[in-house]
């Protein structure tokens, strides 16, 4: 539960900068000769004599003994990424093994020197410094405080704006992924539909967010009738909740969508799951909470088109009172589906929000959910699918998690495996047979976006993972987050803001 650590540019000599821990990134195959000072030499040489040569994931640590002005140096293999993009995911990876590092040392302060060049890397080392900082220690009798308190990237010469910029808009995207992370690490006892809607709204309010959560009688009368069958055999409430940005200049023409499942637990309702099946299952609202954090980076990046995050939380139980399989429920657009299996709720849930969603006209539409556990065994346990009805959106989304450090694969969309979601008794059915498994749950959810440029992520895989790898800690992750961020970010770069004042009426 730790706070984002404070991260700073700081114009300094890493030899005389007096600092508990100074990590020094050496890309491979570098020259350990960053440091002018009296240890130099020393390193050059311990480096020669340990085999150090920069490789990924290679540490090389050394202490000054009060003959610079850090204590303790750390040099920090970077390996030698030529794709720029990889390169940025080593940096977060790197500041995040430094951090690490600096805690296991007992350091109050860490800097970071090296080959460090411009906004987007000086980004990416503060979102690995904090994302690598991340605990949740929320339900440990014995909480270890992080004794390090700030983090300092050096670089020669004043730093400019844009790079002091780029450090806070870092800590902040840090910052957010680890409050998605929060959510879903608590227990499903606790973040209910309302305490998950309740999240969104506090969420929203700190950020200046406009929020509204609607109850069981308000989705009744929207006619999200999938959503309520989903929901009614647990004694929870549902919660319909949309947060909403709009520019600071007013009324845009464009708009964006994000949609995430939230699906508090998931027991797989009558089609029960196994004991094993249902152990991560409080991830199930992984998606809602990428778009809540989303929304509150969105509010920080102020782009010029209005943003609105959507979801329907529920929960997915068995009882006297659960939808079951064979019941025919007509959703909210009109498509009547036929429920095979009570377990593939989350389309059922997100069919109702995103045609929900697509009548605030869009320009597109992004969701991202836990869907299937199929697109573990496509993908594997790191890579989330993207499926897409629109090419340009799909690049879009594509370069964006590239930059993000997220791994996204497009997968298809083949119109012939309609046949599998056909039901010989209503529009749809909710199952699609054995193959594909995440491919007919995209296909499904097709059917409720209309003609809106439209984009799926399944993240069940990287939604969560068994154990720490990387800025990752074990458990939620906060995927998506960053994708999202950068993908506003691009777009509002793309499109220049409003004009101030509105052009006069022209003269006849
Ligand atoms: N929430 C699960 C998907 C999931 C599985 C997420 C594993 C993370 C890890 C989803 O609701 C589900 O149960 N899907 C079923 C669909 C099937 C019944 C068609 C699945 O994947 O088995
Ligand atoms: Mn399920
Ligand atoms: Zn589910």
């Amino acid at each position: 539960m730790t706070m984002a650590l404070p991260t700073s540019v700081t114009a300094a000599d890493p030899a005389t900068h007096p600092t508990d821990l100074l990590a020094l990134l050496v890309r491979e195959g570098e020259k350990l000769s960053g440091l002018d000072g009296p240890l130099d030499g020393l390193l050059a040489r311990i480096a020669k004599e340990e085999e150090f040569n920069g490789k990924e994931g290679q540490v090389l640590s050394l202490h000054t003994h009060g003959k610079m002005g850090p204590q303790r140096i750390a040099a920090v293999g970077i390996g030698n990424p030529k794709d720029p993009d990889r390169l940025l995911d080593q940096l977060r990876v790197a500041a995040a093994r430094a951090v690490k590092l600096a805690k296991s040392a007992g350091a109050k302060s860490l800097s970071i020197t090296g080959p460090i060049e411009g906004a987007l890397q000086i980004q990416a080392l503060a979102e690995g410094a904090s994302l690598g900082a991340y605990v949740f220690d929320r339900y440990k009798k014995e909480k270890k405080p992080l004794k390090l308190a700030r983090v300092e990237l050096l670089v020669r010469g004043k730093p400019a704006r844009e790079l002091i910029d780029a450090a806070e808009l870092g800590r902040k995207i840090a910052d957010a992924v680890c409050a998605a992370r929060n959510l879903v690490n608590d227990s499903p006892g606790r973040v209910t539909p309302r305490a998950l809607a309740q999240a969104a709204r506090k969420s929203a309010d700190e950020a200046g967010l406009d929020c509204e959560v609607l109850g069981r009688a308000q989705i009744e009368k929207l006619g999200m009738t999938l959503f309520l069958g989903v929901s009614q055999g647990s004694a929870e409430e549902p919660q319909l909740v949309r947060l909403s940005y709009e520019p600071p200049r007013g009324k845009s023409a464009e708009s964006i969508a994000l949609v995430g499942k939230a699906i508090t637990f998931d027991s797989g309702g009558l089609s029960l799951k196994t004991a094993q099946g249902m152990e991560d299952m409080k991830t199930d609202m992984a998606g809602a909470a990428a778009v809540i954090s989303a929304m509150r980076l969105v509010a920080a990046l102020k782009p010029p088109f209005a943003v609105r995050g959507y979801f329907g939380a529920c929960e997915n139980l068995p009882s006297g009172t659960a939808y079951k399989p064979g019941d025919v429920i007509v959703g909210k657009n009109g498509t009547s589906v036929e429920v095979l299996n009570t377990d593939a709720e989350g389309r059922l849930v997100l069919a109702d929000v995103l045609a929900w969603a697509v009548e605030d006209k869009p320009a597109a539409v992004v969701d991202l959910a836990t869907l299937t556990g199929a697109i573990l065994v496509a993908l594997g346990p790191w890579t989330a699918g993207l499926f897409s009805n629109d090419d340009a959106l799909a690049d879009e989304l594509l370069a964006a998690a590239r930059t993000a450090g997220e791994p996204v694969w497009r997968m298809p969309l083949p119109s012939e495996m309609e046949e599998m979601i056909k039901s010989p008794i209503a529009d749809l059915k909710n199952t699609g047979g054995r193959y594909g498994g995440s491919i007919n749950a995209a296909l499904f959810l097709q059917h409720f976006v209309g003609r809106v440029p439209w984009a799926h992520l399944d993240i069940a895989g990287p939604a969560s993972i068994d154990k720490e790898r990387g800025y990752n800690a074990r458990g939620g992750t906060g995927a998506g987050v960053r994708l999202l961020a950068e993908w506003i970010r691009r777009r509002a770069a793309a499109l220049p803001p409003a004009p101030k004042t509105r052009p006069r009426a022209r003269k006849r």
